[in-house]
């Protein structure tokens, strides 16, 4: 069985402890044969994936791109290629498995989400890989969001009613081409996985949305009403939506963080709640302090993510894991 070493900083909520963390230097039989290693403990650690949230793999002998594409392959998850996801971040494949994390200048501080929430289609699980970690900064908070939801329950409650009475939709302008200096400027037309307006129509169409072409050639789609939080198991429940992220930071050229998210039923959100979340969120972020070799495998349902800036260069990688699609239903 898989223990847990203990790190600084690292946090208990009933029986669990975010994020668990593994040692290479506990598991020598690894050295060599990390791919089989992984293969052998693959269930136990999906199991600890989801139960506490996130686990860190720190001290293994993992060098390099390919090591990681081994590591996420051995998991045998399906696979979410980046190209077929409605991710709003530019990204560059570097295998058919593997990406980096986002291509945003290292000045830009992305806010707390969860893995595209904000479309019907999101990765169960998330893996990240830091390659070279930043000179200065760089870390890559996640805070459990079961945990944020019951802070919620407990002092917004009103408003955590109405965002799982009413779900939520999101609106995004996405450009004609890549913008690598936004972290949300992929084009509509790799965003969608087309080269036609017509065609994006239709993926659109299928997907639910509705959209409205800007004169400039940039997309405004909005997505179909989606939930607001997600039912883990009984008792068990997650924030599970894109709020902190689409309102505090949806902001480029093309976009304006204030008409980027409102309740399904056309409201808009009641401000002081969402900054509330985000503080809470940050309260209880737990920063990944990056080391080359260290793998992150996230379960996306369950803990939030996010980046701090950095300075240098800064290589961290991600791959997406089985895909899931959610759809709002009224209770
Ligand atoms: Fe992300």
């Amino acid at each position: 069985m898989l223990s847990n070493f203990p790190v600084e900083g690292q946090q208990s909520y009933d029986d669990t402890t975010f994020p668990f963390v593994i040692n290479g230097a506990n598991h020598p039989e690894a050295v060599g044969r990390f791919g089989e290693w992984v293969s052998e403990y693959r269930d136990e650690l999906l199991d600890l994936m989801t139960k506490h949230g996130a686990v860190l793999l720190r001290g293994f002998p993992v060098d390099g791109i390919p090591d990681f594409d081994t590591c996420v392959t051995a998991l045998g998850l399906e696979n979410f290629p980046y190209k077929k996801s409605l991710s709003n971040a530019v990204r560059v494949n570097k295998t058919e498995r593997v990406f980096t994390a986002n291509e945003a200048p290292s000045t830009a501080q992305i806010l707390f989400h969860h893995e595209m929430a904000q479309t019907p289609l999101f990765p169960e699980h998330i893996m990240f890989y830091c390659e070279k970690p930043a000179d200065a900064g760089g870390a890559t908070p996640i805070c459990r969001s079961d945990v944020l939801y019951d802070r919620l329950k407990a002092e917004c409650p009103e408003f955590l009613q109405k965002c799982e009475d009413a779900g939520l939709k999101y609106t995004n302008v996405m450009p004609s081409d890549n913008d690598a200096q936004s972290g949300l400027g992929r084009s509509w037309r790799s965003t969608l996985g087309v080269e036609t307006k017509e065609e994006a129509e239709g993926r659109l169409r299928d997907l639910g949305y509705s959209w409205e072409w800007q004169e400039d050639g940039c997309l405004k789609a909005t997505t179909p009403q989606l939930p607001a939080v997600m039912e883990i198991s009984p008792g068990r429940s997650t924030f599970f939506n894109q709020i902190i992220a689409a309102y505090c930071g949806w902001k480029d050229e093309r976009n304006d963080p204030s008409k980027a998210i409102r309740h399904g039923d056309e409201t808009p959100l009641d401000a002081a709640a969402v900054l509330r979340c985000a503080e809470i969120a940050e309260e209880i972020a737990f920063d990944v302090p990056w080391q080359a070799g260290d793998i992150a495998l996230i379960d996306n349902r369950i803990a939030m993510h996010a980046r701090r800036p950095f300075k240098g260069s800064r290589k961290v990688l991600a791959s997406l894991g089985t895909m899931r699609r959610q759809s709002f239903v009224s209770s």
